[in-house]
């Protein structure tokens, strides 16, 4: 089948190309690149053997999408483009009401012109909101308590109203739990910007050097440990429910809704000490006030994609965190600093042209080594640098175990600055 996939370059939507790819169909990619790289498809290429064909659009406009579709023979879509962090929605409404309704309404007039009536959407467990007992089941009345749950929720009501109008339509609506890990190869993976709000990609960023300690936002939930229990699922897993979606859609029309999770809940503290495991070190962590809008606990019941699609998850949370784990020790800085992107590390353009303020101190205990300790810390400072698009790093030398990495704006990379230029505090 050819498959266009909207948000291809993206963290879930990279290992769905590739597992598409690796199932024998052909693929077409959109993306306008907001959140992601085009390197993602290089590495899926590479691992394929088979080149997308990718288009850099944004999908708020309809007549790019409509050159998409003139030219390829699409039969199905999957669509995984959309805004997704929930903190920010809540401060700028509108961005994603515009760009994840407006874009999804575009996607879907254009489909119908072109009579392709098959969709996969990307929903969320977030669409259960704050009141339905656990585990969630899609038969449950859902109501999203947040600007981006809401406009997965108002998503699936279209595009239920419209399967619901029109039989010729094909609509599989997969409500995602918490997707981590990445490909075993390592060369592909979630590549967060900025500071990742989400479990993982924080541990993974404490693991490798970028960030000082996980906070645990709560430690006195109503649960096992104290701390909040989620239903991870690995991306791989993930990507292939796709697939088996897609499967299904072809021998039956209608709206379908079902959960992609384990059925099982893993705590943070769970998770954190999974992750170590894998890393084969101590990662530091603080127990932190609780996050607002936090549930303490949720996991899907699966029931309904087994006996419907014959999906279920296969990787354990052990492999979760190995293979995030991989991709992110072989990638310190994501697909940022690639060869193949090119010599220079390139910041990203959506980054704040202005520097935060980053400083670490850096303490050798036994282990690890003072070198050891230094080398992560100078790691940091550079990842951070590169991600705030800024150049000059400075190592001072406190005492004989202690240092203090700090970063400067506006240098060229390497150059010593002078001690008034550093930037202080965190
Ligand atoms: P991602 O940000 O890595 O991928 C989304 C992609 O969509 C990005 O590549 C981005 O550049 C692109 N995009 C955004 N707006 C666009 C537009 N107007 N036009 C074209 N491209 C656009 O996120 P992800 O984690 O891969 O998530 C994929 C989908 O799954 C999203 O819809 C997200 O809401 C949903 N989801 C994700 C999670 C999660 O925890 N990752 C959980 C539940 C649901
Ligand atoms: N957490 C920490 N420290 C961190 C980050 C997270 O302790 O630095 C905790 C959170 O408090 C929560 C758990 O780890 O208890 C998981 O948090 P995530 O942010 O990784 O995931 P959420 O369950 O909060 O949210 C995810 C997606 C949302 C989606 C939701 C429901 O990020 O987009 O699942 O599907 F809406």
């Amino acid at each position: 089948m050819k498959i266009l996939v909207t948000g291809g370059t993206g963290y879930i939507g990279s290992h769905t190309v590739l597992s598409l790819q690796e199932a024998g169909h052909d693929v077409v990619v959109i993306d306008n690149l907001v959140n992601s790289s085009e390197e993602s498809l290089r590495r899926v290429a590479e691992l394929s053997g088979k080149t997308a064909e990718f288009h850099q659009v944004n999908l708020v406009d309809e007549a790019a999408i409509d050159k998409v579709f003139a030219g390829a023979a699409i039969e199905a879509v999957i669509h995984f483009a959309g805004l997704k962090a929930v903190g920010e929605s809540v401060r700028k409404p509108l961005k994603y009401y515009y760009n994840n309704l407006v874009g999804t309404l575009n996607l879907i007039r254009v489909m119908d012109r072109h009579d392709v009536r098959s969709i996969v959407f990307s929903s969320s467990a977030t669409v259960y909101g704050e009141h339905n007992p656990i585990p969630y089941v899609e038969k449950m009345e859902i109501g999203a308590n947040n600007p981006y749950g809401r406009t997965k929720e108002q998503i699936e009501d279209i595009l239920s109203d419209l399967g619901a109008a029109d039989p010729r339509w094909h609509i599989a609506l997969l409500r995602y739990f918490n997707p981590v890990g990445a490909h075993p190869s390592g060369r592909i993976g979630e590549d967060p910007q900025g500071i990742p709000n989400n479990l993982v990609p924080f541990i993974a960023q404490v693991a490798v050097g970028r960030r000082e300690k996980l906070m645990v936002f709560g430690g006195d939930y109503d649960t096992p440990d104290g701390t909040c229990l989620r239903d991870y699922i690995h991306v791989m897993d993930l990507a292939e429910g796709h697939a088996a979606a897609l499967h299904y859609l072809q021998g039956h029309d209608g709206v379908h809704r079902w959960n992609l999770g384990s059925g099982h809940g893993t705590s943070v503290l769970q998770m954190h000490a999974a992750f170590e495991k894998a890393v084969g070190s101590p990662i530091p962590y603080e127990i932190a006030p609780r996050r607002a809008g936090d549930l303490p606990a949720f996991w899907a019941d699966p029931s309904a994609a087994l006996a419907d699609l014959g999906w279920s998850t296969t990787r354990t949370v052990e492999a979760m965190c190995e293979d995030h784990w991989r991709w992110q020790k072989n990638n310190p800085l994501g697909y940022a600093h690639s060869p193949e992107a090119g010599e220079e590390p390139q910041a990203r353009p959506s980054m704040s042209p202005h520097l935060a303020p980053y400083r670490i101190d850096v303490t050798a205990g036994d282990p690890p080594s003072l070198e050891h300790a230094l080398n992560r810390a100078v790691e940091a400072a550079i990842a951070q640098a590169l991600m705030e698009g800024t150049r000059g790093v400075l190592v001072t030398r406190r005492s004989p175990r202690t240092y203090t990495v700090e970063l400067s704006r506006s240098v060229p990379f390497g150059t010593t600055l002078e001690r008034d230029e550093s930037v202080q505090g965190r």
